[in-house]
């Protein structure tokens, strides 16, 4: 997978990750929407891009065999270990390291789960390889993308504008276009749109305007094109939920096609 320079993206994210702890009732209801506790229990689970580790959590108290939680952000690694430790969750293994470098264990994992990682990757084609290698052929995975909508595209144009701000600035104009731009926001998501998800409309501004790289924007036929025919994508059909909107990201569960040696 190609990310941009990726000591400024952990930098990054060691930063947007600061203020955030979303309560972990709202990270399984979540999660609810689209996995349940009986595809979680006695597996082996990646998650790709953990960030604080809350979904590592839920997957541990949903009875999962192994989990490893992985993350580019240093600190919020520590900050997972952290909740690791409060939530004597001794299932979960916390690794820092970069998806694009790091080599993924063969057909290792039962469920590859990755949310709110997948856009910041520049070659969708690179992650997914990464990932469906490491899943285990009746294995699946859950990854959302971002769709390219009015939103991104605004979003993208903002961004670039903001390229040119000292970083020392970002954190202060994040913080007034929080309290400015709310009201914008909830116009465009809708009313049913949360905006909380732990996150604060600052961090929220923070992680779509100062994002070092672009949101890597996509579509479902783009990803089943990508993953050939040995896999089947299916859209999960997510919701208005969370910080998620059908209009502008969607979910899908990726399996192997097991028929794939039988001949006529
Ligand atoms: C928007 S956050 C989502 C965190 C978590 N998955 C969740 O749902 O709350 C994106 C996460 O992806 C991580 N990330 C981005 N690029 C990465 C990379 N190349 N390797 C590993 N982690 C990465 C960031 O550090 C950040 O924690």
């Amino acid at each position: 997978m190609s990310f941009n320079d990726d000591k400024n993206l952990s930098s990054f994210f060691d930063k947007s990750g600061q203020n955030y702890n979303p309560p972990l009732e709202e990270m399984k209801e979540l999660l609810s929407a689209y996995l349940t506790p009986e595809m979680i229990k006695d597996k082996t689970v990646l998650d790709a891009g953990c960030g604080i580790g809350l979904s590592c959590i839920i997957f541990n108290l949903w009875g999962a065999k192994e989990i490893v939680g992985l993350d580019i952000s240093p600190e919020s690694i520590q900050k997972a270990n952290i909740l690791k430790k409060e939530y004597k969750a001794d299932d979960i293994e916390y690794i820092v390291a970069d998806l694009d470098k790091f080599d993924l264990p063969n057909k290792k994992f039962d469920l590859i789960f990755s949310r709110g990682v997948s856009f910041y990757s520049l070659d969708l084609k690179k992650f997914l390889d990464g990932l469906t290698k490491a899943v285990k052929d009746d294995g699946f995975l859950v990854i959302d993308f971002v769709r390219n909508s009015q939103v991104t595209r605004m979003t993208e144009r903002i961004r670039r504008i903001f390229k040119i701000i000292p970083k020392k600035y970002e954190r202060i104009l994040s913080k007034i276009l929080s309290f400015i731009g709310f009201p914008i926001i909830k116009l465009i998501l809708g009313k049913k749109a949360k905006l909380n998800n732990g996150k604060t409309t600052e961090q929220l501004f923070y992680e779509h305007f100062f994002s070092p790289v672009a949101m890597k924007t996509t579509t479902i036929d783009e990803i089943k094109q990508i993953l050939g025919p040995d896999y089947t994508a299916v859209d999960l059909n997510v919701p208005n939920l969370g910080l998620h909107s059908p209009k502008t990201s969607f979910y899908l569960k990726i399996t192997k096609n097991l028929n794939e040696n039988i001949t006529n």
